[in-house]
């Protein structure tokens, strides 16, 4: 069976990786060159463990070839980006190219998928979209929805063991893809509708959102009444039917702080508590800035001078090198646009960027005040010096 896989990303490189690896023959595209090369070496562009040995044995045994350019195939699987525009709208730019670039290559009886998050109705248009300009395919071929859901740094894992939700854009469609990925996927396969798997991709993530932006109300609420919110979220959680997530200075990543706004421009009257979810959790950004400004002023008073702060974590979350839409960076780069003296604390980033960064137990002694924004498992190891100021804003020290 032959797979074109359009966008060789976080998602689409550990898909053709795995596929290849099982005996597929894997036609990888990506209009950066850079990334065809790199893959043609049989070498990744990415960090994820266990893909580049998959990588350069699929490579090595001609299963998995990257090209900027697709070919004729069984099955075409788009893996493109979905970014939005500066007013929070979807961009469908991606999709409609990747499309375009496909459409010359689709048979009577092709299998084409939409892998990439979208929002709802986005397969009925790509489908308008093929159809408009090859209606000899009306009915002819089968066109489906299947988001992935995985974490990075365990994607290949869970490419294959995660349930998918698949949704045709009618029965057949579900089917034939259903059965595709049933050559591959040992979770289990539920079978839907295009618009019903689009919608659930996006409310996983909502959900997640709306979750934290509670946790977060609460750490904003416990600090004026006075309260430890990491106690109260620990004892509220031993009810029985009572899970709170933990606090932090935001959401970040490419999902969580983004897919939300999917479904918000779509069902604007409607969608209330997932846009004061996204609006509650970007301002804990402003929230925390707040209050290690507030904290630098007393210390700037006692010490009689610009305190020194260490910002600790500028990931978006624990234990990863990714900084996309982070809430951490974003303060760093506030308190730096103001003129504080900051350092950068960011153990899981190679020196070499733009950013000079200090080590972690170099920071605790030169910093007047400790800011922990990403509960990195490292920094439960460092002990500040006595008299240093310290505020935990993510449970990093618990
Ligand atoms: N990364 C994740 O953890 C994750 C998880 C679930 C869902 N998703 C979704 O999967 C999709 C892909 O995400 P990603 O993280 O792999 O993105 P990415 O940016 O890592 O990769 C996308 C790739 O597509 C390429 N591309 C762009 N236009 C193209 C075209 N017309 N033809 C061929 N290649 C093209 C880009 O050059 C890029 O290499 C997004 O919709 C994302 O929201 C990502």
């Amino acid at each position: 069976m032959q797979v074109v896989i359009m966008g060789l990303g976080y998602i689409g490189l550990p898909t053709a990786a795995l596929i290849a690896g099982k005996g597929f023959s894997v036609h990888g595209v990506d209009i950066n060159m850079n990334i065809v090369d790199t893959i043609n070496q049989g070498r990744i562009h990415i960090i994820e463990p266990d893909l580049e040995g998959l990588v350069h044995y699929s490579v090595k045994q001609g299963l998995l070839v990257a090209s900027p350019e697709p070919k004729a195939a069984d099955v075409f699987i788009i893996a493109v980006p979905t970014p939005f525009k500066e007013n929070q709208k979807p961009d469908l730019s991606y999709f409609e190219s990747a499309t375009k670039m496909v459409l010359p290559h689709l048979t009577a009886g092709s299998l084409y998928i939409i892998e990439s998050t979208s929002p709802v109705g986005t397969t009925e248009k790509m489908a308008g979209l093929i159809f408009a300009q090859r209606p000899e395919l009306k009915d002819k071929l089968f066109i489906a929805y299947c988001p992935e859901r995985v974490l990075p740094g365990n994607v290949i894992y869970e490419l294959q063991h995660n349930d998918r939700v698949i949704g045709g854009i009618n029965t057949t469609s579900t089917e034939a893809a259903s059965a595709f990925y049933s050559k591959f996927v040992k979770g289990n396969l539920h079978a839907t509708n295009a618009r019903t798997a689009e919608m659930c991709k996006l409310v996983e993530n909502a959900y997640r959102d709306v979750n934290i932006a509670f946790a977060n109300e609460l750490s904003m609420i416990s600090d004026k009444a006075g309260i430890d919110v990491n106690e109260l979220i620990e004892l509220a959680s031993k009810h029985p039917r009572v899970k709170i997530l933990n606090p932090g200075p935001g959401v970040g990543g490419h999902c969580i702080a983004v897919d939300p706004w999917f479904i918000i421009s779509d069902f604007e009257k409607e969608a209330k508590m997932i846009r004061q979810a996204r609006e509650t959790n970007n301002h804990k950004k402003d929230w925390v800035l707040m209050k290690i400004e507030e904290a630098a002023r007393e210390l700037e008073t006692s010490l009689k001078r610009k305190p020194v702060i260490a910002c600790m974590g500028l990931t978006y979350k624990a234990d990863i090198d990714d900084i996309r839409e982070s809430p951490s960076m974003d303060i760093f780069n506030a308190l730096k646009k103001k003129n504080y003296a900051v350092l950068a604390v960011e153990p899981h980033i190679q020196n070499g960027s733009a950013i000079k960064f200090t080590p972690p137990g170099e920071a605790a002694q030169a910093a007047d005040l400790l800011v922990y924004l990403v509960a990195h498992k490292s920094f439960r190891k460092i002990i500040a010096p006595a008299g240093k100021k310290v505020l935990d804003f993510c449970g990093a020290l618990r």
